[in-house]
């Protein structure tokens, strides 16, 4: 697990009045405009949101970091791993910070470094060679170096599937991880046979498989997920198609197979948000995904119908973290001259992973 000690910021943000706040956030930033730059991912809560410099999904975001050299300090609102990646990307004198060292993603933290190699091991001993790693962005950095140390290369949810057919042009099996439904959904997506699909769980020998399975296998897949994009079911999409067959359906492709296959279009939060604000007057969507994300659709778009897919609702607790408190703490420290909440990635660890993220930027 990724377990950051946040420092108590005290009663100072923490007991202060919401709009007291936002006028002290909204100060900062004009008074270390050129020095600043605030990267929210879209499920970051509107309070911070509004205070973006640039907004996106993994892909986008990392982009950005990685284009932008002139503003010495970043101010990553999103997770811990979405920070190590723009440390990595960013030239040594900038500065990548996290409001709440507490952001982590459980995601990324299904797989570490030690389980990976092990694994890897166990599958090299067992003869299934020509296997290249693919990386879902979220993902530690240590996993990104594995990555990129053994040939292959990080994906998002926006190009999974480019990747996905770039590690099956150089090699007979992509072993992907840690999301085993964005590699699921991708690998289906291209046409790979549910055979040739296995799912490597954890603590079983050979992932629960045995050789002659894994020898078949064109993409094995981690089985970790997303705690927060395992709540839509395909009940939830039944609902809506007998509710108002008008409704179309968007979910993210961190959702299982059936709630994917069973909607109409699927895409990372920057291609939801695209699809969603294309779309002509009236139109009606259930969106599975982060309810931060819906509920800003819904209010960008009063002319369309827009609703969560799932009765519940669907939040990402990690990202919630970033609290408009925690994100003035951050700027009143770098006005005084004080940098807090560092996100560093070890040199070694940062140049392998940087290989995997710049295949991916190059694919
Ligand atoms: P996107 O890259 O689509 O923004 O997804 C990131 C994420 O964590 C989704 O849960
Ligand atoms: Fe991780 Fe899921 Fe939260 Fe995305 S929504 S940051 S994958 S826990």
């Amino acid at each position: 697990m990724t377990t950051l000690t946040q420092t108590d910021i005290g009663p100072e943000y923490l007991d202060r009045e919401e709009e007291d706040l936002l006028a002290g956030i909204a100060a900062r930033k004009q008074e270390l405009a050129d020095r600043l730059l605030v990267l929210c991912h879209h499920y970051q809560q509107e309070a911070v949101y509004r205070f973006a410099d640039m907004t996106g999904d993994s892909l986008k975001l990392a982009r950005h970091a990685a284009a932008t050299r002139n503003r010495a300090w970043i101010v990553f609102c999103g997770v811990h791993f979405m920070a190590e990646a723009a440390d990595i990307l960013t030239t040594d004198d900038q500065i990548v910070m996290l409001p709440d060292l507490r952001a982590g993603c459980p995601m990324a933290d299904m797989a570490t470094s030690d389980e990976v190699g092990w694994a890897w091991q166990e599958l090299a001993a067992a003869g299934i060679d020509r296997l290249l790693p693919v990386t879902y962005v979220n993902s530690s950095a240590l996993i990104k170096a594995f990555v990129g140390e053994h040939g292959g290369s990080v994906c998002t949810s926006s190009n999974a599937e480019r990747v996905l057919t770039w590690g099956l042009e150089r090699s007979d099996r992509v072993f992907f991880f840690p999301d085993e439904h964005l590699g699921r959904n991708s690998a289906h997506a291209l046409g790979i046979a549910d055979e040739q699909v296995a799912v490597w769980q954890r603590g079983e020998v050979l992932g629960g498989n045995t050789a002659e399975q894994l020898r078949k296998t064109k993409v094995l897949l981690w089985d970790g997920y997303c705690t927060v994009h395992m709540q839509f079911t395909a009940g939830h999409v039944a609902h809506w198609r007998q509710t108002d067959p008008e409704v179309k359906i968007i979910v993210h492709p961190e959702c299982r197979h059936e709630v994917v296959r069973a909607a109409d279009f699927y895409g990372s939060t920057e291609g939801i948000i695209k699809r969603v604000t294309e779309s002509p007057a009236g139109s009606k969507w259930a969106i599975g995904t982060e309810i931060n994300l819906v509920n800003r659709l819904a209010l960008q778009h009063p002319n369309k119908e827009i609703h969560s897919l799932s009765p519940f609702q669907c939040l990402c607790s990690t990202m919630y973290r970033i609290k408009p408190g925690y994100l003035l703490w951050v700027l009143d420290n770098l006005a005084a001259g004080r940098i807090v909440n560092r996100i560093t990635v070890e040199p070694r660890t940062a140049q392998l992973a940087r290989i995997a993220l710049d295949r991916m930027l190059a694919i």
